[in-house]
């Protein structure tokens, strides 16, 4: 009898991916105004006060999008990934799981990076924070242009299993 795997992650883990992927996007957004006039206005005065909204909110999120990562990496340990299929060559197999590791620890470090520099007040930190927000810009484009190689030339069906819960394949 052929055994069924599943072809999908689980929906938990799809839920994370898409949310953790919206709120990421709105912290470059509403990173867009931060200049450092602003920013240490905010550092000598209260965080809720009402003129570091701006900046509350990139903190709150940031945090929040930590909490989930670690959910989501618990969730990553727990259930693995599916099987990709037949059609993807081993070499593409091999950069996709190494691209996936680097989007994990890109996002997990971006908050770290946050905290460590507003709270121990370091403005090399900081810059760290800056420069790796860069890297996983740059990251997330070639992830999305993958996918799009996935589907339109490998015709692996990749986004079917990032959107679809409980579909099985036949081994
Ligand atoms: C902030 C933006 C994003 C981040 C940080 C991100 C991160 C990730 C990570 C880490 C994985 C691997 C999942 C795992 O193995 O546990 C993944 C898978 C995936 N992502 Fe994204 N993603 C983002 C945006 C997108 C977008 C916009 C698309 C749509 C084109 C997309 C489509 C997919 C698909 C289809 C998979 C499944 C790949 C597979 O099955 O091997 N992602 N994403
Ligand atoms: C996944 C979470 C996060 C993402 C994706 C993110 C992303 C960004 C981006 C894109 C910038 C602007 C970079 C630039 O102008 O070149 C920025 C700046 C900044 N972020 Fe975050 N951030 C995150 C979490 C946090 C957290 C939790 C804090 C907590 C305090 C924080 C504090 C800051 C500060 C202080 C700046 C301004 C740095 C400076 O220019 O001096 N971030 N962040």
């Amino acid at each position: 009898m052929d055994s069924l795997q599943e072809k999908n992650y689980h929906f938990g883990q799809i839920i994370l991916h898409w949310l953790i992927a919206v709120l990421v996007f709105y912290q470059y957004v509403s990173s867009n105004g931060f200049s450092d006039d602003r920013l240490n206005k905010c550092k000598n005065s209260e965080l809720a006060s009402v003129e570091c909204d701006f900046f509350a909110s990139h903190y709150q999120v940031g945090l929040f999008i930590f909490g989930l990562m670690i959910l989501r990496i618990g969730m990553r340990l727990y259930f693995g990934a599916p099987v990709l299929s037949n059609k993807v060559p081993s070499i593409i197999k091999v950069l996709g799981k190494i691209s996936h590791l680097a989007l994990y620890l890109l996002v997990i470090a971006m908050p770290i990076t946050g905290l460590l520099g507003w709270y121990v007040n370091s403005g090399i930190v900081l810059s760290i924070h800056n420069g790796l927000s860069n890297v996983l810009l740059s990251l997330i484009l070639i992830h999305i242009c993958a996918v799009g190689f996935h589907e339109g030339v490998l015709g692996s069906s990749l986004i079917q299993r990032m959107v679809a819960f409980n579909t099985k394949l036949k081994k």
